[in-house]
């Protein structure tokens, strides 16, 4: 197959869920459709119990298990699906929201009974702004949950999605009897436990059909007709170009744990979702079918172990084909480098990988010369976009508990910030350290690993702020009377751009009305 090929054929995607919505059910499910994995268990989920928020040791190693599971290849109807794994634990969403930047698309779970919930709002946004084309699950549907024109109703006000319903469930909960499906015109039955046979899908291309009657009962039949009759006034067919540009998504109902409705999402899903699309940089838009080989990095690991403090970077490939042993060049530290050891992940499995192509998620060993957002090219200067810090929602003075070791303190925050374990602020009027993140955990996290990492220690005080907005400016004596009245609230990121430290929700809005040529930023690309 040529690169081509081979390009054309990726279908790169993430799931993302609220935690328990079932998103590493519905991904055993897909593997196990693609043969990777043989019996259902065989997945480890990376989901941080709620009972070990206190032991971030323990959720490092249970973070472990997700580097196996970063990225989980299979092949089905002659596509390549790389899916993406997001870490459920919402203190590392900014760790997910980075994920999605490398992704081509997305899966969305919904649990029936809960409805939209918040992690799923932040997530979805995330992809909103990339216009990424969603997928929506709603799972458990063995369960009681809202009705589904409530739940639809629910994704279009509070995910801003359009939805195009492709299922539609039939009873549910102790009624649950199955779904029909919509754009095949076909009745699913439901058996629990997963048994379902080809037998079970029966084609009704008359929905009036007496046949209704019989296979899900009388009541049921007549539920269905009328609330068909409603999805098709309300809802319009599927247009995939309309999916494509993220404007519309379609709708799925079904049950993962029992393996229903799962494989119909699948089937959709390589049939509609696109392909590696091209990606901005700062200098061009680049197609995934140039010649030349470009990627970039969207998440470092770190090895936990003290005695392997390798790292390993993951690198989305974005156009042309990477070969392992050839020299590359890290655009932002002016360098070549070949790799020996290039790292695909299948699964349970990791294997050294000759090639890859675009869509192509691979690992590389890394000393600590990446940070999130470097590129490797064939020698062209190039920037990926899309890679930005997200304003942090918690904050924390650093205090050095060792004046002795201040050289280690300083370079362990540097190297972890590059990590992006969290945001690092210099304040423009004491130069003291305010680090930001976006769950509590990773305090505990940054103080664990200077301490064992780099031998420095430190502690926090506490700061009271509502948020970190990175500030542009229509001109200089704008940005001069801006410093110069708010120089207590303002501080540096750890690439020099200005930022503004907000108290509450008042400061900020005041800021901005009294401060008309400072526009005020809540992620780090504008
Ligand atoms: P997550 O990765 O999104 O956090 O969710 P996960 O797949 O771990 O699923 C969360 C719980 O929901 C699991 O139960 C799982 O078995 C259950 N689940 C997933 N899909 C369905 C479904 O279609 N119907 C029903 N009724 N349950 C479903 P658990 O008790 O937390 O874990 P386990 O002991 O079953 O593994």
């Amino acid at each position: 197959m040529n690169r081509i090929e081979e390009l054309k054929r990726r279908r790169t995607f993430g799931i993302i869920a609220h935690p328990d919505a079932g998103k590493t059910t519905l991904t055993e499910k897909l593997l196990l459709f693609g043969g990777a994995i043989q019996i259902a268990g065989a997945v480890k989920s990376n989901k941080i119990k709620r009972s070990a928020t206190s032991d971030f040791m323990e959720i490092e190693k249970q973070r472990g298990i997700s580097v196996a599971t970063s990225v989980m290849a299979f092949e089905y109807k002659g596509r390549q699906v790389n899916i993406l794994d997001t870490p459920g634990h919402q203190d590392f969403a900014e760790d997910t929201y980075r994920t999605l930047t490398a992704v081509d698309s997305a899966i969305v779970v919904i649990d029936v009974a809960k409805g939209v919930e918040t992690q799923t709002e932040k997530l979805v946004e995330v992809c909103r702004r990339r216009n990424t084309p969603i997928i929506v699950f709603i799972n458990k549907l063995d369960r009681e949950g809202l009705d589904g024109f409530d739940l639809l109703d629910e994704i279009e006000t509070k995910l801003g999605l359009k939805v195009v319903p492709m299922s539609w469930p039939i009873g549910m909960g102790g009624r649950f009897k199955g779904v029909y499906n919509l754009y095949e015109k076909k009745v699913n039955l439901f058996s629990p436990h997963g048994k379902q046979s080809e037998e079970d899908t029966i084609e009704l291309k008359d929905i009036n059909a007496a046949e209704l009657g019989r296979l899900v009962g009388d009541k049921l039949a007549a539920e269905l007709r009328e609330e068909l009759h409603v999805l098709e006034s309300v809802y319009p067919a599927l247009d995939h170009q309309k999916y494509l540009n993220g404007d519309i998504s379609p709708v799925f109902f079904g049950s993962a744990v029992n393996n229903f409705g799962v494989k119909e999402l699948l089937d959709c899903f390589v049939d509609i979702a696109p392909g590696p699309l091209p990606r901005e940089t700062e200098e061009r838009m680049v197609a995934p079918e140039e010649e030349k080989f470009s990627g970039f990095v969207f998440k470092i690991h770190a090895n936990m172990d003290p005695n392997h403090r390798d790292r390993i970077a993951f690198l989305r490939i974005c156009s042309g084909t990477f070969f392992r042993n050839t020299n590359y060049l890290h655009v932002r530290q002016a360098k070549k480098m070949k790799f020996s050891n290039p790292t695909a992940f299948m699964a349970e499995k990791k294997s050294i990988v000759e090639e890859a192509f675009p869509g192509d998620i691979i690992g590389l060993y890394d000393s600590g010369n990446f940070k999130i957002g470097d590129t490797l090219t064939e020698g062209e200067i190039l920037h990926y976009k899309g890679i930005p810090s997200f304003s942090p929602e918690q904050f924390r003075y650093v205090v050095n508990k060792d004046p002795m070791k201040t050289k280690q303190l300083d370079k362990g925050i540097d190297q972890l910030m590059d990590e992006g374990v969290a945001q690092v602020f210099t304040k423009a009027d004491n130069n003291r350290k305010i680090i930001g993140t976006v769950g509590a955990l990773q305090f505990d996290v940054l103080q664990y690993r200077l301490k064992h990492e780099y031998g420095a220690s430190c502690d926090y005080e506490p700061v009271s702020l509502y948020k970190a907005c990175w500030i542009t400016w229509d001109d200089q004596p704008a940005l001069t009377e801006f410093l110069s009245r708010r120089k207590a609230d303002l501080a540096k990121d750890k690439d020099d751009r200005w930022v503004f430290l907000a108290q509450s929700a008042w400061t900020l809005k005041m800021a901005q009305e009294n401060h008309p040529k400072i526009q005020f930023h809540f992620t780090s690309e504008y």
